[in-house]
């Protein structure tokens, strides 16, 4: 198969991480299906992704979310004109899996094979129309979203990577600032680990620090002058010493301990992280005139973050809806089409690049 043509529909596979994902995109913005099968509970009691038990858990998982993902196709098979697939970066073991099941299902059914960075796939979550449709992504009456407009600045913060993007065009990319330390995501995760609360942490300080005023509570920001750059790890250390300080001998979880101050402490931590997040891409925005500001990655589900960026922001904002935020098979599918529509295609030889870089 040479170029795809702009009604074409991809079968995309996700395993960079700890999410096992299918999806079906047809011309590359309308999801036909999704399948996500989580692993959190796998790793929840480890309090972090355990590689070996995730690689595993994505062979044995695979076969399935595929079928459910192809299971909406009347046609099966014979409707798919393209595999797709997450080469990196992530976890070896776990990319092996998808990329295995990925050349491996386009050498049996003679499709053509694209693989995509798991960075790319998370900006182009915002392109898709956000709800599964079923048959009804090949209905000619489908519904519409105007795709964003170029130029624009992606920030990109997920447990990985947190990463200021430009984008003057579909894959013309500008590193413009990344993060020198923790990403935005892994400092969620280590400050709610240190106050006692769940994995992943993202989600759990988002719901201690709703709605909560953090009164005299203030969390430093890190500045980095006029840099794009990104720095969370003095956060992370002002939550351990202010935790420490709050915890008598034998207690382990703040929350417990001292629930008042661990939510004033969460909603201060939010706040320092929405902070510099917001200000440095609308500082990018304006340096860069971009025409549209968006979202992505793991973090851009939180609510705080978007509120504060959708309202100081003078550019219309974009970010996908709460399911497609976090680890998936369509922002893989989306992100393939629109590198295939530039002639991008592997062959036989591809293999993961667990340190891939967007640019
Ligand atoms: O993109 P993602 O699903 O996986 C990676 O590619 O890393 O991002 C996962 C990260 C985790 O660090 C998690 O704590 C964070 O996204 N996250 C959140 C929220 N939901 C997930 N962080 C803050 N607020 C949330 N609501
Ligand atoms: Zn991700």
């Amino acid at each position: 198969m040479t170029q795809l043509d702009p009604q074409s529909t991809i079968l995309a596979l996700e395993t960079s991480c700890d999410e096992t994902a299918a999806a079906v995109i047809h011309g590359g913005r309308w999801i036909v299906s999704n399948a996500v099968a989580s692993q959190m509970h796998l790793h929840e009691r480890y309090g972090g992704v355990v590689p070996e038990l995730a690689s595993r858990q994505h062979i044995t998982t695979l076969v399935p979310v595929i079928e459910e993902a192809l299971a909406p196709l009347p046609r099966g098979w014979d409707a798919i004109d393209a595999i797709a697939c997450t080469y990196g970066p992530g976890l070896p073991g776990a990319l092996l899996a998808g990329v295995n099941a990925a050349k491996g299902l386009a050498w049996a059914r003679g499709k053509a094979l694209i693989a995509v960075n798991h960075l790319e796939a998370h900006i182009y979550a915002n392109w898709l129309y956000p709800e599964v449709l079923g048959a009804r992504a090949f209905a000619t009456e489908r519904p519409e979203l105007p795709p964003p407009e170029f130029p624009l600045v992606c920030l990109i913060v997920s447990g990985g990577h947190t990463a200021l993007v430009l984008l003057r065009d579909h894959g013309d990319y500008t590193l413009l600032g990344q993060t020198r330390d923790d990403a935005a995501g892994e400092a969620f995760d280590k400050a709610a680990r240190l106050m006692g609360l769940g994995y992943p942490g993202g989600p759990h300080m988002e719901r201690l620090a709703a709605g909560v005023d953090p009164g005299d509570v203030v969390v430093p920001r890190a500045w980095l002058g006029e840099s794009f750059d990104f720095s969370f790890s003095g956060i992370k250390t002002f939550v351990l010493h202010a935790t420490q300080r709050a915890l008598r001998t034998g207690e382990t979880s703040l929350l417990e301990a001292d629930p008042q101050y661990a939510r004033q402490l969460a909603a201060a931590f939010q706040e320092a992280v929405v902070d510099v997040l917001v200000t440095k891409t609308l500082a990018a925005a304006e340096r860069f005139a971009a025409r549209s500001v968006l979202l992505a990655g793991g973090v851009a589900a939180n609510r705080r973050l978007r509120q504060v960026l959708s309202e100081r922001s003078p550019v219309p904002v974009r970010y996908p809806p709460l399911w497609l935020c976090t680890d998936n098979a369509a922002m893989v599918g989306a992100a393939a089409y629109y590198r295939a529509a530039q002639g991008l295609q592997h062959g036989w030889e591809l293999s993961v690049k667990p340190n891939l870089r967007l640019v």
